[in-house]
């Protein structure tokens, strides 16, 4: 699987994105060390507090199967059906979300703005100093680790 690939995959998740409040519609596409990709897409709600992002969606689809190792992942979106030439950067909060399963140092997020423009960074890069699970390893028991 090559970044042109899981970008076509996220293009493909994003047709699913339901978005009557922002028309914002963005797509994921997940890459599992094991090579199975899972789309996401953003999901909003008339109390947008329940929107999901299309990043979450895609990790949350993933780990319900069981899936807990990922390499990389591919994001598109933007306003209405086509693409203005922006990238679209994963927010904060999934940002720390793939910081609960991913290595910072490999993990890659592949954007591409439309346009045929890729930019790749590790995990590390969009999230500095990230905190994760390895700073409550002291904190947990590690017989009540899941
Ligand atoms: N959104 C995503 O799905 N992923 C991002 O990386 C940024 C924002 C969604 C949330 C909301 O449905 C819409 O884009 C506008 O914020």
């Amino acid at each position: 699987m090559n970044e042109t690939e899981l970008i076509e995959l996220a293009c493909k998740g994003r047709e699913q994105a339901y978005t009557p409040y922002s028309g914002f519609r963005v797509g994921a596409a997940l890459l599992t060390r094991s090579g199975t990709v899972y789309l996401g897409c953003n999901i909003e709600n008339a109390s947008y507090g329940p929107t999901n992002c299309a990043e979450r969606t895609a990790f949350f689809k993933a780990v319900s199967e069981g899936e807990r190792e990922f390499e990389a992942i591919a994001i598109v979106g933007g306003p209405g059906e086509g693409r203005t030439g922006e990238m679209c950067a994963p927010c904060g909060v999934c940002r720390q979300v793939m910081m609960e399963f991913c290595d910072p140092k490999t993990f890659r997020i592949i954007l591409e703005n439309g346009g045929g423009k890729v930019r790749t960074f590790l995990l590390e890069e969009l999230l500095p100093l990230g905190f994760g699970p390895d700073n409550l390893k002291e904190a947990v028991p590690a017989d009540s680790r899941k």
